[in-house]
């Protein structure tokens, strides 16, 4: 693909970003009167997932007809150029009224994650990122913290029913041992954004799909975050673990997580 057609794909895709993003605020702001089901065990479903998916795959398919597309409701295939869509991430929250979520669009081009867009409208900030070109958050560039003392680091260490409750607790407790300050906020794909603007110093999940951290890889690894090789293995159909984290702190994260993060999607 040229750069004219990424170009192309940024600047329209953001549009269709803006638009699905009003469409969920909207969901948002009338979630007393929405259908809210269960696909699991602590696994939220509105009728804004579905909507938003919806919108985003319909306008997709018009503006670019031969790009893939996978979606957290909807599922397909990967291919060559794919754009992987979560509507809501960290619909737990937005079923609550917590402002913590966001729509999340990535494309990756031969498993290779070029363009991140996450959305946060209730926080009214927007992340975008290209591969070699930068990360900014509502338009301002945005880089990792720097920390290098675990002493004072504050990172988030992501749950689901998928990990066994044992497993989490033992890589909690092994954050903490280390002196760090951990915190679950309920968005995996706004905690990476997090990590990319100092916010946190890392973002890790013992499991995850590629939904949540699509764009957020792009946006972390163009901040300056370590991230793992995510897309690596069948990352993209069935998950893998996640940690993108500050430099300083990369060996320490790799021995609370276990996971290991040298590798950058830039
Ligand atoms: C979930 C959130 C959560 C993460 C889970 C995800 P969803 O996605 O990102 O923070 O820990 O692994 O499944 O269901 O809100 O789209």
């Amino acid at each position: 693909m040229t750069p004219a057609e990424l170009d192309l794909r940024q600047f329209a895709v953001l549009g269709l970003v803006q638009e699905a993003s009003q469409l969920a605020l909207d969901y948002f702001n009338k979630r007393d009167s929405l259908g809210i089901t269960m696909k699991g065990a602590q696994d939220w479903l509105t009728v804004a997932d579905g909507a938003v998916e919806e919108f985003l795959r319909e306008r997709l398919a018009v503006l670019f007809p031969d790009d893939a597309v996978i979606g957290e409701e909807g599922g397909g295939e990967a291919a060559d150029a794919v754009w992987i869509i979560d509507p809501i991430d960290g619909t737990s929250n937005f079923a609550r009224g917590d402002r913590n979520w966001c729509v999340s669009i990535g494309l990756l081009l031969n498993g290779v994650p070029e363009i991140g867009i996450i959305s946060a409208p209730a926080l009214e900030e927007v992340y975008i990122a290209r591969r070699g070109q930068g990360a900014t958050m509502n338009g301002e560039p945005i880089k990792v913290s720097g920390a290098t003392d675990i002493g004072r680091a504050y990172i988030e260490l992501g749950w689901s029913t998928r990990i066994a409750n044992e497993t989490y607790l033992a890589m909690v407790g092994r954050g903490l041992g280390v002196g760090a300050s951990v915190k679950r906020g309920g968005s995996g794909a706004l905690g990476i954004c997090h990590v990319a603007n100092g916010r946190t110093e890392a973002y890790a999940e013992l499991h995850i799909n590629a939904w949540d951290v699509a764009a957020g890889l792009v946006i972390a690894s163009e901040a300056g975050a370590d991230v793992n090789d995510f897309f690596s293995g069948e990352g993209i159909a069935e998950g893998n673990p996640v940690l993108c984290c500050t430099p300083g702190l990369t060996r320490e994260l790799e021995q609370i997580t276990g996971i290991i993060s040298r590798h950058k999607t830039n």
